[in-house]
């Protein structure tokens, strides 16, 4: 199997299942037209992401890693017109086309985005009480995500459902030996998802436009 077929599949699928759509296709040009590296969730996986959420009916989602808010407009789509999505992302620029692309889509009212790198800002979302969320999207800087894991832990409910996307990076994540410090941190992560004991947690390989990687998906069984 070629990258090739993964990427004509993958057109194939939101051809069919994932019509066009102004605001999350104007996303994706203007964070291109920014020079964003092309780090968001494909179509199809954004809409995973809007289904999961869905089924497990959330009012209140934390993301960690805007980039252009691409995955955020899918996420926050999702949301009744109470709910509420709070984003963390360090980089400014980053933020600046994400604030636009968000407000473009009609959800200025439903994001909060914060700037500043995420081990700062999610210390403040405990210390301000913002928690529980009932879906946390951890898709930042993968070194930190063994410390992004304790956050979303701390910011969760019994019932929380924590994703994390790139848990495979094309294979790299069984090599033990890796001096990748993302495959390290990706590692740790999923470590950690079988050493905790207030979660129940798998992980999916994906093939598609975005290569071979996939995503982990855990469930808050117990309060702290
Ligand atoms: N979730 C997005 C893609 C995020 S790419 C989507 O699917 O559309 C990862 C983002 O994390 C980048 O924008 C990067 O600037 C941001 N990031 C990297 N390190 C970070 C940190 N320490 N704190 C917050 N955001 C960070
Ligand atoms: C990278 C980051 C992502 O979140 C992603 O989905 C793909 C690639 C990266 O940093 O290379
Ligand atoms: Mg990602």
């Amino acid at each position: 199997m070629t990258q090739e077929q993964w990427t004509a599949v993958d057109h194939y699928i939101t051809d069919l299942l994932v019509p066009p759509d102004p605001a999350l296709d104007a996303a994706l040009q203007s964070s291109a037209a920014a020079g964003l590296p092309p780090h968001n969730v494909s179509p199809n996986q954004g809409k995973l992401l809007l289904l999961l959420a869905q089924i497990h009916g959330a009012r209140t989602i934390l993301e960690i890693g805007t980039l252009g808010g691409y995955s955020t407009i899918w996420l926050a789509r999702s949301l009744p017109a109470d709910g509420r999505l709070i984003t963390l992302e360090s980089d400014p620029k980053h933020a600046e086309v994400a604030r636009a692309n968000i407000g473009h889509a009609g959800l200025g009212d439903i994001v909060e985005l914060r700037l500043g790198r995420a081990l700062s800002t999610l210390p403040q979302l405990v210390a301000e009480n913002r928690r529980p969320f009932d879906l946390i999207f951890i898709d930042a800087d993968k070194p930190s995500n063994p410390d992004y894991f304790a956050w979303a832990l701390k910011l969760s409910r019994r019932g929380s459902l924590i994703i994390a996307d790139n848990v495979v990076r094309n294979g790299a994540v069984i090599d033990t030996t890796s001096s990748d410090p993302s495959v390290q941190g990706v590692r740790r992560f999923n470590e950690l998802l079988a050493e905790s004991s207030r979660v129940s947690a798998t992980a999916i390989q994906t093939v598609g436009s975005k290569g071979y990687d996939g995503f982990a998906i855990a469930l808050v069984t117990a309060e702290d």
